[in-house]
């Protein structure tokens, strides 16, 4: 439709029909039967006029209800407006790919927009249109569950990832609305929910508008620049006000500053929780104050539709705000194309192939291969496709490794460790419960694989822990293995980086698999046997123990900084750790060694129209073909406000044949030296700036050059 149209539709409602629009319920919320709404909810019973006007439905599950729950709702809807459906399509609807952290640690955002564009597909082909994806939220503490749903502690990694994904559901502008491949994005949860205080969600949440602007908003710029048609308000508080009803997020920030025009919807229930946050003592007054903030859309509180006409009514709310989100919900179902097909292209997919398809379970190995994280390796990995293996552990066998949050993925899809083993070595053997650990049992095996870790439901939403160490009948385990005398690789399967300081020491090999999806145990299998070799490199810094977490790579420096080697008193140090983490960020190893040559520059002085251009050479110098993350971290010498010691700006990702030798060239440009000052403004400061160029964020090599 063309834009006056939208206009004139808007014009036609009345305000009953505007705040229908506005909400969104589950269909089980409303207790659907047979592609009917009741309207019942509780002990509240939803006005008809609000249910035929009903803007959009959460969490139908296939193409079935959608089709039903449309034509039953256009039957109804005097102005014949159809729904929009959405759902959390966080890392696959039925092919599982790896959990989103899992997808961060591949450092590939060309890769994570192609896996994005599949779980696109296959939402799309089961009447989805909109998922709640990517969640952009800056992620340093993992005990927080939500953590898995992330990308990672660094905002340009998460920003590059945030906007892959987008690209990857939404295609190119303008192709949303006649690919039938495409859905639309919902970033989210804006912003600062991973900053909840203690890692338990849900929680208090304070930081300064400094960190807004600094670490928490550029992956949401980056998502929202990408296209992104719309936004979740965090559950959390921003000034002590709940994101839902926080004018100057809603506003200032995300309108004016960031320059978004599509949709801000609603947590599930965040209106509502204006009053049990002690906001609101009304849904008339909760509504208010959301609408006016600048949400547009009520998703699962029932608070519209209970409060809003009221609010009206009261002068407390002018219709043309609501009319202004109206016009938005209008215009996200005008850039679906739903006004021309409300069934969106369900048809178009019918001659592809059930999911999950070979070609999407290519994708899934391949991502779940690029995830993979190799931590330690004394000469073990990879081994040979005839050696003797003796496999165990509570994760051994487990199809339980989609990780949370995996829509319509089903753990009967998904290969475990051991069975993927099984395909590709000659001789495995299963061993479910070793009790023994008397090397002569194991005299015919030579190396021991353990699959260890959490449960899939120990991480994402409201999953949260206070010990991440791994539980103590696991490190049982792996102690008395040890006494066999044969070698021992782990593969941990988690949702979160995980302390493991008191498992690392008895291991051979370490493979920290994330919750790698359906394809998890083929992906593993490869890396294994040196088919593939690992790349993954962490996206979060790993402590020694829980006691360090929040811990993060990018943490601003301090007065009193600590030297882990010369511990001396009052300095920033504990007592009974060192500071430094177990695996710094940025951390992976691959198969052989890739030596770094010494650094080049192009030119000693930055200006603002000459980038400069750092070139290093990278060799094999192994007789395994091997990978490495060549990453470039900027970090400042004098500066307006405090500012970490190291920040991330680039990377390159090099796969070395032995012997061959490559150069990568890094480029500065000033807006790498950019950062938020005390006025909230982004820009960069002459001078000396330092760059440190290597294979983490602990160990590089060096330059200082100058910004005039
Ligand atoms: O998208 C999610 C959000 O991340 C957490 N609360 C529920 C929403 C919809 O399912």
């Amino acid at each position: 439709l063309e834009k006056r149209e939208l206009q004139s539709l808007v014009d036609k409602m009345s305000l009953k029909e505007k705040i229908g629009q506005l909400t969104q319920f589950t269909p089980q919320y409303l207790g659907r039967e047979d592609g009917e709404l009741t309207g019942i909810m509780g002990d509240f019973a939803v006005d008809q006029v609000y249910l035929d006007s009903l803007g959009s439905v959460l969490n139908a599950t296939d193409r079935n209800e959608v089709i039903a729950m449309q034509r039953e709702h256009l039957k109804k809807d005097r102005l014949k407006i159809p729904l929009v459906f959405m759902r959390d399509i966080i890392h696959g609807y039925r092919t599982t790919f790896p959990i989103p952290l899992g997808l961060g640690a591949t450092f590939a955002p060309q890769l994570v927009e192609e896996v994005s564009h599949v779980a696109g597909t296959e939402s799309a082909r089961e009447g989805i249109q909109v998922t709640f994806s990517p969640m952009a939220d800056l992620c340093r503490d993992a005990r927080w569950g939500r953590v898995m749903e992330g990308t990672g502690e660094d905002p340009v990694l998460n920003a590059q990832m945030a906007a892959a994904m987008v690209r990857g559901y939404q295609g190119a502008p303008g192709e949303l609305v006649k690919d039938p491949t495409r859905i639309a994005a919902c970033v989210k949860h804006y912003a600062g929910y991973g900053a909840v205080l203690a890692g338990r969600d849900y929680n208090n949440v304070d930081f300064s508008r400094l960190s807004l602007y600094q670490d928490y908003l550029p992956a949401f710029q980056a998502a929202i620049e990408a296209g992104a048609k719309l936004i979740m308000p965090a559950f959390t508080l921003f000034e002590g006000l709940p994101a839902t009803a926080s004018e100057y997020l809603l506003k200032k920030v995300l309108r004016e500053y960031l320059k978004f025009d599509g949709v801000a919807i609603s947590d599930w229930g965040s209106v509502g929780k204006l009053l049990t946050m002690h906001i609101a003592d009304s849904q008339e007054r909760a509504s208010e104050l959301a609408l006016n903030a600048g949400l547009d859309m009520d998703m699962m509180a029932g608070a519209f539709v209970r409060g809003l006409s009221d609010a009206v009514a009261a002068k407390k709310v002018a219709v043309e705000d609501v009319d202004r989100a109206v016009l938005r919900m209008l215009n996200l179902k005008n850039d679906l194309g739903l006004f021309e097909n409300p069934y969106r292209f369900i048809d178009a997919h019918e001659t592809l192939p059930p999911a999950p398809s070979s070609e999407s379970r290519r994708y899934a190995r391949v991502a779940a291969e690029k995830s993979v994280v190799l931590l330690k390796n004394k000469n073990v990995l990879p081994i040979s496709v005839k050696s003797h293996i003796a496999v165990t552990g509570p994760l051994a066998a487990s199809q339980r490794i989609l990780g949370a949050w995996s829509s319509y993925g089903k753990h009967d899809d998904a290969v475990s460790l051991y069975a993927g083993l099984k395909k590709q070595f000659e001789n495995v053997s299963l061993i479910p419960d070793p009790i023994s650990s008397d090397p002569a049992d194991y005299a015919n095996f030579d190396v021991i694989i353990v699959g260890l870790g959490e449960r899939e439901d120990d991480s994402g939403e409201s999953a949260c822990k206070t010990r991440i160490e791994l539980p103590e009948d696991q490190v049982a385990l792996i102690r008395r293995l040890q006494h066999t005398g044969k070698p021992i690789i782990g593969v941990i399967f988690a949702g979160r980086p995980l302390a493991l300081t008191n498992v690392v020491p008895y291991l051979d090999g370490l493979l920290y698999a994330w919750f790698p999806g359906t394809e998890g145990g083929n992906a593993l299998a490869n890396l294994i046997s040196g088919k593939a070799v690992p790349e993954g490199h962490l996206p979060m810094t790993f402590p020694r123990t829980t006691g360090q977490v929040p811990i993060y790579y990018n943490e601003p420096r301090n007065g009193s900084p600590a030297d882990d080697q010369h511990p001396t008193k009052f300095t920033s140090r504990y007592v009974d750790c060192q500071n430094s983490p177990l695996y710094p960020f940025g951390y992976g190893l691959s198969y052989g060694h890739i030596e770094y040559g010494k650094l080049q520059v192009n030119q000693p002085v930055l200006t603002d129209d000459q980038p400069i251009q750092i070139t290093v050479a990278v060799t094999n110098d192994s007789d395994y073909r091997s990978s490495t993350l060549v990453q470039c971290y900027v970090g400042s010498t004098i500066t307006s406000v405090v500012r970490p010691v190291s920040e991330l700006k680039s990377w390159v990702k090099v796969v070395l044949e032995p012997n061959q030798t490559d150069q990568v060239t890094l480029t500065i440009s000033v807006d790498d030296l950019a950062y938020v000052h005390s006025n909230l403004e982004r820009f960069a400061d002459k001078g000396d700036f330092i760059v440190r160029i290597g294979e983490n964020a602990e160990e590089y090599q060096e330059l200082t050059l100058t910004y005039q």
